[in-house]
């Protein structure tokens, strides 16, 4: 449904946070068989940024949420709820959102995780609204940390040269300016869920012996099932935000798509015939982040002077489930 009244909820405050390790694809020349070349032609990825062994996703989180705060001018304790979208928890159990909101000495605001693939960051949009406008929660903060370089198997060359590691974090509440979330769209198809996965480590395969040897607590992913289901959904989660939100095509100042890989991110442009210049990329600087490449985006524009107010956003992602999802946003 569009929002038909003037009440929203807007992103007053982001927030992220990057290590400094670079990993290029000259360092994984040296790592596996392949070649800058293949990497950049097929992926779009020239370098990215890996965690230290020390740290986890949590503490990258941490530093994301911290930031937002800065940017939202508010402390911690204006804050009701921590939500964490994640794939890659410090701990099965607790939360996520449980360590971070102890590094954030958060008191007992609730916290809580989202676990929706690389389309966790718009999922926990959409959730936080619905809680915003209904009372539940008055601020919200969103915080999406990823470390998927620790559950990558560098030995295998279909899937080490994608990823790398961040966290992006935004703050948000209500609003009656006219600025906003204005639709969304969000589905998914559990069926598919074999495509892309981490199969073991869970109560499916619990962890043995046999499964670490058979390096089963690494993320494993058919490639091209994942890359034609993406365009697809990604194109169609796009225009049902739209449609929602009373929108054309040509409204869109920004689309934002999930940074997978930059022919599934090309693709979903012209699928949805949105022209080069306005399509987000960053993807060569970062690689796939999983569910901090939107906030990423979000952050780069707005530190870059690229957002006016009024700016139609089109957030689109797609991942693990499969869940994908889209929103139209208002700056
Ligand atoms: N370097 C050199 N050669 C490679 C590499 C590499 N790093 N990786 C694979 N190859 C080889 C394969 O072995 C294969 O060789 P063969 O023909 O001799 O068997 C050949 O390249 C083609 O392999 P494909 O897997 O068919 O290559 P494709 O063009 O599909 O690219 C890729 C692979 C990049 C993974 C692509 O399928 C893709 O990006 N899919 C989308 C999935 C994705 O982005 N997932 C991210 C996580 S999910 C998400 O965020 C939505």
């Amino acid at each position: 449904m569009q929002r038909s009244d003037q009440k929203r909820m807007k992103i007053t405050g982001m927030g992220v946070y990057v290590p400094e390790k670079i990993l290029t694809n000259a360092d994984l020349e040296k790592m596996v068989e392949t070649s800058d070349e293949w990497i950049v032609s097929r992926t779009g990825v020239r370098e990215r940024h890996i965690a230290r062994p020390d740290q986890a996703t949590s503490d990258l989180g941490v530093e994301a949420a911290r930031a937002a705060l800065t940017d939202a001018g508010l402390g911690i304790e204006a804050i009701d709820l921590i939500l964490v979208a994640t794939n890659t928890p410090d701990t099965i159990f607790p939360s996520t959102a449980c360590w971070i909101q102890s590094g954030l000495k958060a008191g007992t605001i609730p916290a809580f995780d989202i676990s929706a693939g690389c389309t966790g960051f718009i999922y926990g949009l959409i959730i936080a609204e619905g809680l915003i406008r209904s009372g539940t929660a008055g601020r919200v903060l969103l915080v999406a940390p990823e470390m998927l370089t620790k559950v990558t198997n560098w030995e295998d060359r279909a899937t080490c040269v994608l990823f790398g590691d961040a966290a992006g974090a935004a703050v948000l509440e209500e609003t009656s300016d006219g600025s906003g979330m204005l639709s969304h769209c969000w589905k998914a198809d559990g069926n598919l869920a074999d495509l892309l996965s981490m199969p073991a480590g869970g109560t499916r395969i619990p962890t043995t012996q046999k499964t670490v040897e058979e390096k089963l607590h690494y993320l494993q992913m058919k490639g091209n099932d994942v890359f034609k289901h993406a365009v697809k959904r990604m194109g169609e989660a796009a225009l049902e935000s739209l449609k929602k939100a009373g929108l054309k095509k040509e409204d869109v100042t920004w689309l934002i798509p999930h940074q997978a890989n930059i022919r599934i991110i090309e693709a979903t442009g012209e699928r949805l015939h949105i022209p080069k210049e306005k399509v987000f990329v960053n993807i060569h600087k970062y690689g796939n982040v999983s569910v901090a490449t939107i906030p990423l985006a979000i952050h780069e524009l707005k530190q870059g002077g690229k957002l006016k107010k009024g700016d139609i956003l089109l957030l689109d992602a797609f991942g693990a489930g499969f869940t994908w999802a889209a929103i139209a946003y208002r700056w």
